[in-house]
């Protein structure tokens, strides 16, 4: 990496259109340039990830903090063609699924820990939301852990949450027993072209100082949704039919015609059955 601080510096440009003060002197300016200029990577050269690599990343991941230490996340690893052919068969509009070489899902794991409180003997009145809650936190963090670490290894990842408008049959063909369910999937393989950098919502609306305020969240999400479609302007809209074509169409027109249409309403009902409780 050239110099660090003033790749920092820009890739915080890109994402958010503002200059951050960097101290030269910082330690671990490369790891943070690292992480500023993350990207999802969606193209995969055809080269395998070798198994030894990967276990070091999970377990890299898998040292993330953990709610009580708990340890309610768990990675499920599928190398298998007939399984990427048949992942990439349930979900057709992400084609590179089926480039990738490996294909992760990151479990929310809560069955360990009742079947502990069984084997030590002891009662387990926690079965709530709140044992969904803490392990689905858990593979998030893990998720994005892994989401790093794998960047700084050079390889690309795309997080896939799509899997769950298929979580029943992703829970059959993968065998997920009580109380596991798949939180993401993620592509994992060696990039095949560089990816660029999606701007983010400015630091006004998304970060919050003594008390929660977004007095100007009209004007910086317009502001915000200037700036995107300067940098990445979206190249189709959603829904034409339905909502007509709109002149400027920026994150905000899309964000709202996406969620204009109910996706994975099903998905409470999957987890109850399941086994969670989510009351
Ligand atoms: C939990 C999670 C689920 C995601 N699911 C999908 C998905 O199903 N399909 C997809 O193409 N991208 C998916 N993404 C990637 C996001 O679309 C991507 O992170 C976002 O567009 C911002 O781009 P960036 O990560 O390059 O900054 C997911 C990301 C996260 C964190």
């Amino acid at each position: 990496m050239a110099n660090p601080a003033e790749s920092l510096r820009s890739a915080l440009a890109e994402r958010f259109g503002e200059l951050f003060a960097v101290d030269e002197t910082l330690a671990g300016l490369d790891e943070l340039a690292r992480i500023a200029a993350h990207r999802v990577q969606r193209r995969y050269l055809p080269r395998d990830v070798a198994p030894d690599l990967l276990r070091l990343l999970c377990a890299c991941a898998l040292s993330a903090p953990s709610k009580s230490d708990l340890q309610q996340c768990d990675i499920l690893i599928i190398r298998e063609k007939a399984k990427h052919d048949a992942l990439a068969g349930l979900l057709p509009e992400m084609p590179w699924l089926g480039d990738a070489p490996v294909f992760l899902i990151f479990l929310a794991n809560g069955s360990r820990l009742p079947r502990i409180a069984q084997m030590r003997g002891k009662p387990f009145p926690n079965d709530h939301l709140d044992l969904f809650f803490n392990a689905t936190v858990d593979a998030a963090i893990v998720l994005a852990t892994f989401l790093h670490a794998a960047e700084a290894a050079g390889l690309g990842c795309c997080p896939i949450s799509l899997i769950r408008d298929h979580a029943a049959t992703i829970a059959k063909m993968f065998a997920l027993p009580e109380k596991v369910v798949p939180v993401a999937g993620m592509t994992l393989g060696w990039p095949a072209e560089a990816g660029g950098i999606t701007p983010r919502l400015p630091l006004s609306v998304t970060v919050h100082e003594e008390t929660f305020g977004d007095a100007n969240f009209a004007a910086d999400l317009d502001g915000y949704d200037r700036r995107r479609d300067a940098a990445r302007p979206y190249r189709n809209q959603r829904n034409v039919d339905r909502f007509g074509r709109a002149e400027f169409y920026g994150w905000s027109e899309d964000k709202a015609r996406q969620y204009a249409s109910p996706a994975r309403a099903d998905f409470g009902a999957f987890v109850r059955a399941q086994g969670f409780c989510l009351d």
